[in-house]
């Protein structure tokens, strides 16, 4: 029904509407696999406490089991009912972080409570990562479904996180269930993910939207840290296991590059098999050189929201081999564009 007939392909995928949420709830508790919509990317879901729904996330998406997965909510107390044991400060914070930022782009990893989530949720971890997501649909589906839902990012393990309903067809249509229909999403970068619970401090795992300054204006009391990313793959156990894996990455090869050195790189570039994906400033002059364009808008807001699908558009294009992508300038806001952009390059001009 949906796009291509693949030899892998074994099932109607279906896409649900808001009519429909009964029905893709139904599946979700049958251990099928439906995707849903979120204000950050789409998820792949299932029902968090069936092992073999769980396993079919891993195995459809080729993603590695060490790394964990996000366990969606459909209310904010609900933290408390499918949390382990919280001291006192982790109680405190929890608190204050849903109250000013569920739902939404906030991911917050507490201590797990045994037996409640089927083990590969948390690929063996004694923590587990909880968001709830700013979308209308998806919390009626999970509060329908009546328990919480995982949700990687509804791409294919090592592949751009999905921001429209066509590019998880693309990945997954005949292997999953259903998806829930969906205008594109609105930030277009994944959750924050925020650790409570590491001695040394409170740890920022993964930029998103929700940046250290906002949740630092909201609790003055709390110094964040962010952990870089080469203090993240000194340590054996990354804090975050989904960081230490290959990104967000096209075929092509991707060189990340500020707006004012695009020019000087021309010259060295195989033009006729490159193209450029940049915000309109890039002059005309210097986009008509390139063999083919994508705009990522006038606003650092709009390339965040972009980012993916410029990606994921050159990746079906088999005669473009090198992408020259604009990195935006070094700010807390656009700190999740600068880290996902930067794990898809191999190479980086600034
Ligand atoms: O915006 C989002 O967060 C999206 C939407 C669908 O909600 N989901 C998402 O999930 O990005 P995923 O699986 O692609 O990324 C989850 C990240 C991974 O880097 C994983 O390693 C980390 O969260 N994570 C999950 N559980 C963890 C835990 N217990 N401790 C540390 N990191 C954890
Ligand atoms: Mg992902």
């Amino acid at each position: 029904m949906h796009g291509k007939i693949g030899k892998e392909r074994t099932m109607q995928t279906q896409v649900f509407y808001k009519e429909d949420i009964d029905q893709a709830a139904q599946c979700l508790r049958n251990g099928e696999l439906v995707a849903f919509p979120t204000e950050t990317v789409f998820g792949l879901g299932a029902i968090a406490n069936n092992e073999n729904a769980v396993k079919q996330v891993y195995k459809v998406k080729g993603r590695p089991s060490d790394n964990p997965l996000i366990v969606h909510l459909g209310n904010k107390e609900e933290i408390y009912h499918y949390a382990g044991q919280l001291n006192t400060q982790q109680q405190r914070l929890v608190a204050q972080l849903t109250r000013a930022f569920w739902p939404g782009p906030l991911t917050l990893i507490v201590p797990v409570k045994p037996n409640t989530f089927s083990l590969t949720v948390t690929g063996g971890l004694n923590t587990v990562a909880f968001r709830m997501p700013d979308h209308v649909e998806t919390l009626k589906l999970i509060q329908t479904v009546g328990f919480p839902i995982v949700g990687p990012s509804a791409n294919l393990s090592g592949k751009p996180s999905p921001t429209q309903v066509q590019h998880v067809l693309h990945d997954f249509d005949g292997k999953i269930a259903g998806i829930i229909a969906s205008d594109p999403t609105q930030i277009g970068v994944e959750s924050t993910v925020l650790d409570l619970t590491d001695e040394r401090g409170i740890f920022i795992l993964r930029p998103g939207a929700i940046t250290k300054a906002m949740i630092e204006a909201t609790i003055p009391e709390l110094k964040i840290k962010t952990l870089s990313t080469a203090e993240n793959q000194k340590i054996k156990i990354p804090k975050a296991p989904g960081m230490k894996y290959r990104h967000y990455t096209p075929h092509q090869q991707v060189i990340a590059v500020s707006a004012d050195k695009i020019e000087a790189l021309l010259p060295t570039l195989e033009r006729q098999n490159t193209a450029l994906i940049t915000k309109e400033t890039t002059a005309t002059e210097i986009r008509l050189q390139f063999a083919d364009y994508f705009s990522l808008g006038e606003e650092d807001k709009v390339a965040t929201q972009r980012l993916f699908s410029a990606l994921r558009y050159f990746d079906d294009i088999p005669n473009i081999d090198v992408l020259v992508v604009e990195l935006l300038s070094d700010s807390e806001q656009n700190s999740a564009y600068r880290n996902r952009l930067l794990k898809a390059s191999s190479r980086v001009i600034e």
